[in-house]
Parts: structure tokens; C-alpha cells; sequence
């Protein structure tokens, strides 16, 4: 039986997290510090690389999806195809100077050197926004480029501000917006399309679950239909009669941002011993 090959973050800021999410999908892979390591229960083969390299890995059908930044997607522009945007390791590719620098607005970098390991989305950039500067591409390190006078500015990746902030520098423009996504490569066989299928099938669920609640309200049967149309849930919420005459028990799925602002109507209408609970997997 064939294996779905995923190429992942050997270290990095994706790696846990990438592990972390196949595990919510109940497949358990170890990072053991081998370039290779097999699932327990999946018919799955992970591959540990450098994230800069998984696009070509997977467009040359070595591996057959991975999981990496947009950033690096769109930089290296190989032959994959975006199958998910999984919501993690978010971050932005953001261009900084010396936090001693004057720094004005994008025309501040006219005629300046500044060090990237992503050079083609930063010339894109540049050139929008009309800015002539030069590009010096290095592959790692970038940020003591400008403290050993290799480079004015730098334009790399923030995630915390820890590295930045340890390197002197700060943040003036972001140049993207990045998460982590599932990549494939274009053709897939038929055998490996139905374990990608399976995989984002669990992903799916995965993700439902992070942005849904659980929700229990005590309810005056009064207001039992102002209530529920406030809590649709999946398809209609449950109710359960209370011990005590005259109350019921109302239970719900909730969108996670979309709590917050049905909470003082439900206040209102009389809803009491409002429980919140986190819910392990969804499947619509
Ligand atoms: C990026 C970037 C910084 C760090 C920033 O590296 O180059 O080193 O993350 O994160 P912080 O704002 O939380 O300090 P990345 O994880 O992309 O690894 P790589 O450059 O080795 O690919
Ligand atoms: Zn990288």
C-alpha cells in the first residue's frame, strides 16, 4: 500500500506545530533528529527538510505534500498547489532598520542595501512602492546584516520581535502577511489523492473544533425561541426540560468571535449558568 510522503520543518518556528497538528489529526509522527521518520497509524512518511526547500521537494514529486509558510511559497513560486491554510505559525515578512535610525516612510530606503532571504517578494515590493534599493540575498542570519555593516536595513520574518529586538532593530513596514499551509504537488496518484483527502478531512474537523464552543445556558421557557435562533448551532440547538417547572436546559455550538457579542443578549433574555466548553473535533 502506498504512503503519503509530507515534507516538514526540520527546525524552526513550523516544526513543533506542524508535528502538533498531525498529532490533533491522530497521527503520531516523532521528530527524532533522522531525515526520515514513519507514522504509528497513518499511512503517512514524514521527511524533516529546510522549509526553503520543501517547495522543490514537493513540485519534484519527492515528497508529496508539505507544510511550510506562504512567505516561502510565493518566494520560491515552484509548482505546488495551496490545499489548506492551516492557521498557525502566523507571522509577517516585515522590513526593519537600526532602532537608532530616523526611519520616515518607504522612501527612506532610496539607494539603500538591504539584506533578505527573500528577494523576489521584496523587489516586488520595492518597485510598487517606486523605492530603488539594492538586494543583498543571504540565506540565514539576516538579522546582523546591518550590525556588521553588510546592509542598511533587513527584510526577514517577525514573528515574536524577539530577534529584532535582541538585534538592535526595529520593525517599519510589513511587507506580507504569512500562516502555515498544506501544499501538494500537482499530481497526485489516485491511491495518494484519496490519503490527502483523508488527511484534510481530519484537518477540517480539526479546525471547526478550534473555532467553535460548546454552550449550555439555563433557559426560562419564555424565551426558549428568542434564544435558540440566537444559537443555531450545527442544526438546531438541543433542549432538555430542567427539574424545576417553568426552565429548560438549552445546549449549542457557538462560534468562537461570534460569543462575545450574542453574550449580553442572552444576559438579556433571561439565559442563566452560561457554560463555554472547547470541543475536541467537529465533523459538519
Ligand atoms: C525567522 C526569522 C527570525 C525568526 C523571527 O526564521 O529569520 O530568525 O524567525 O522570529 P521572532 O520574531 O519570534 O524572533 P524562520 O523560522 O523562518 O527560520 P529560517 O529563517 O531558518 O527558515
Ligand atoms: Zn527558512
Amino acid at each position: 500500500m502506498s504512503k503519503l510522503r509530507i515534507a516538514i520543518q526540520k527546525s524552526g518556528r513550523l516544526s513543533a506545530d506542524s508535528l502538533n497538528v498531525l498529532s490533533e489529526c491522530g497521527i503520531r509522527v516523532k521528530n527524532g533528529g533522522k531525515l526520515k521518520a514513519e507514522a504509528a497509524n497513518f499511512p503517512l512518511e514524514a521527511l524533516f527538510l529546510r522549509d526553503d526547500d520543501i517547495p522543490q521537494y514537493v513540485a519534484d514529486n519527492v515528497a508529496d505534500i508539505g507544510i511550510l509558510g506562504q512567505n516561502v511559497v510565493i518566494e520560491k513560486a515552484k509548482n505546488v498547489v495551496v490545499q489548506k491554510t492551516l492557521g498557525f505559525s502566523k507571522c509577517r515578512l516585515s522590513l526593519a532598520v537600526k532602532r537608532e535610525d530616523e526611519y520616515t516612510n518607504t522612501s527612506w530606503f532610496e539607494g539603500k542595501k538591504i539584506a533578505t532571504s527573500y528577494p523576489v517578494i521584496l523587489s516586488k515590493y520595492l518597485q510598487e512602492k517606486g523605492v530603488n534599493a539594492s538586494i543583498e540575498e543571504i540565506s540565514g542570519s539576516v538579522e546582523i546584516a546591518p550590525g556588521i555593516g553588510l546592509a542598511d536595513g533587513v527584510c526577514d520574518i517577525v514573528s515574536t520581535g524577539s530577534t529584532l529586538l535582541t538585534n538592535g532593530l526595529k520593525e517599519v513596514e510589513t511587507v506580507m502577511k504569512s500562516e502555515a499551509v498544506l501544499v501538494s504537488s500537482p499530481n497526485l496518484s489516485t491511491e495518494k489523492q484519496a490519503l490527502l483527502d483523508q488527511l484534510l478531512f481530519r484537518l477540517e474537523a480539526v479546525q471547526n473544533a478550534q473555532q467553535n464552543k460548546y454552550i449550555l445556558l439555563n433557559a426560562p421557557n419564555a424565551k426558549l425561541n428568542e434564544i435558540s435562533a440566537l444559537l443555531p448551532g450545527m442544526k438546531s440547538p438541543t433542549i432538555l426540560p430542567l427539574a424545576q417547572e417553568g426552565w429548560s436546559s438549552l445546549h449549542s455550538v457557538v462560534k468562537e468571535d461570534e460569543f462575545w457579542e450574542v453574550i449580553d443578549q442572552l444576559k438579556g433574555l433571561g439565559a442563566q449558568g452560561i457554560l463555554v466548553c472547547p470541543i475536541e473535533k467537529m465533523i459538519l
